[in-house]
């Protein structure tokens, strides 16, 4: 009889000895995720919003938290969610324009099974976030095609004409939901994994792109609000696609979003923004008729810390200590990244992106580099379609505090000096 594997596991990354960030024997600047510290907050926040909401319904005596939701999610969570992007963006963001889901990987898997062709093209670059190449898999007759990157962002010459070359082919099954023959699937704001932010003029010509070529670009913004400048972060990509534009055509950008970065990953919730006639596609998806809104009872909790400023709070502390943490690890590598290898410091966000000298194999690194000095990060390959950018390395400030990751930069780059004498016989 075929069995299943269940050993007793507490977390994602329990039982991979490469991600496990819990482990005291080796530092490990792998993982995307908050560190105990920070989530330890979230006891006393969720108990204040949670007994706030729980008495409104009592108050109310119809405990509509418990029935089906609306397909869009909680009206009132959506309203707060909107005021509070708005106050964090700089950037007017509708409540009619949001649709709530279980964070950005259920909002991708949602997209993905709503609104583009079922054999239609997914377009992605050259690196990306690694766990959204995954999810693609599961879309067999989609068509996953890379586009080059420049400066570790989208290359937009070489896009438009791989659009044009596969618009050629593309024969995709449409129906009054499926309206797009292709999606771009980007981070353009700090980027997973290279931490960069796709400047206005790129993102402006992006748009036209889109428009032109009936494309939908799908932007993974879960990491925008993590800005660590003076005033607003950049703007989104969604807002570059303005409805009062000559050209404008109904939408062809999402912002799909999330708490997972800003509050905590097991809370589950996140929005897509986007135009009204794909709003309206969501509005009618049977999957939402049929289970109403996808996390009623959390939407609830989650208009509670909006409307008590308890996410502004935590938000305001988090930025404060990601951006010393940042600061941190940069500044080690500044002075200790060996001259042949290089970074380019983000503006927010959780990555740091090493470029290594090219022959130097960032998985045969990472592997010798854990063994010996007891750090670990994530090898370039692991970001790439085609299995491409070996000399590559990613860093994250997610989750350890700044003196671990200050300590463990150090060592990290001691450990790459080291390794590339060793290969190269110079430093
Ligand atoms: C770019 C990117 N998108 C999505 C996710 C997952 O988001 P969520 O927890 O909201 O599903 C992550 C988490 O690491 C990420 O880095």
């Amino acid at each position: 009889m075929e069995t299943i594997d269940d050993p007793y596991l507490r977390h994602l990354f329990d039982g991979i000895s490469t991600f496990n960030v819990y482990k005291e024997e080796v530092t490990n600047l792998s993982v995307g995720a908050p560190g105990p510290d920070l989530l330890q907050h979230c006891v006393e926040m969720m108990r204040k919003a949670t007994d706030h909401r729980l008495n409104e319904e009592k108050k109310e005596g119809k405990y509509y938290l418990f029935q089906y939701g609306i397909t869009a999610g909680l009206w009132e969570c959506r309203e707060e969610l909107a005021k509070f992007l708005t106050r964090r963006y700089g950037d007017p963001v509708k409540r009619e324009n949001l649709i709530l889901t279980c964070g950005a990987s259920h909002g991708l898997q949602l997209l993905l099974n709503t609104v583009v062709s079922s054999n239609g093209i997914i377009f992605v670059e050259e690196v990306t976030y690694m766990i959204a190449l995954d999810a693609f898999k599961q879309f067999p007759l989609m068509k996953v095609v890379t586009v080059p990157m420049k400066n570790d962002m989208v290359d937009l010459d070489a896009f438009e004409k791989i659009i044009t070359e596969e618009r050629k082919d593309s024969n995709p099954l449409k129906n009054e939901q499926k309206i797009f023959w292709a999606m771009f699937y980007t981070i353009p704001t700090f980027h997973n994994p290279t931490g960069s932010t796709l400047p206005p003029e790129s993102c402006k010509r992006l748009v036209e792109i889109a428009r032109r070529y009936s494309i939908m670009i799908v932007c993974d913004d879960v990491y925008n609000l993590l800005y660590y400048g003076d005033g607003f972060p950049p703007h989104r990509l969604f807002s570059y696609d303005n409805p009062t534009d000559h050209n404008y055509k109904g939408g062809n950008v999402v912002s799909n979003g999330s708490f997972s970065k800003i509050f905590s990953p097991a809370l589950r919730f996140g929005w897509i923004e986007c135009s009204s006639r794909i709003a309206k596609i969501f509005r009618s998806s049977g999957i939402l008729l049929s289970g109403g809104a996808v996390n009623h009872y959390v939407s609830g909790v989650v208009a509670s810390l909006l409307q008590l400023s308890i996410q502004d709070e935590h938000l305001d502390k988090l930025v404060h200590i990601y951006k010393e943490r940042l600061t941190v690890l940069c500044n080690i590598l500044d002075h200790h990244l060996p001259q042949c290898s290089s970074y380019q410091r983000p503006e927010g966000g959780y990555f740091v992106w090493i470029h290594l000298p090219s022959g130097i194999d960032g998985s045969e690194f990472i592997k010798w580099c854990q063994k010996k000095y007891k750090v670990s990060a994530i090898p370039g390959v692991r970001f790439s379609y085609e299995r491409k950018y070996h000399n590559f390395l990613r860093l994250s400030i997610g989750f350890h505090r700044k003196e671990t990751i200050g300590r463990a930069a150090k060592i990290l780059c001691e450990a790459i000096s080291d390794y590339i004498e060793k290969k190269t016989g110079s430093k």
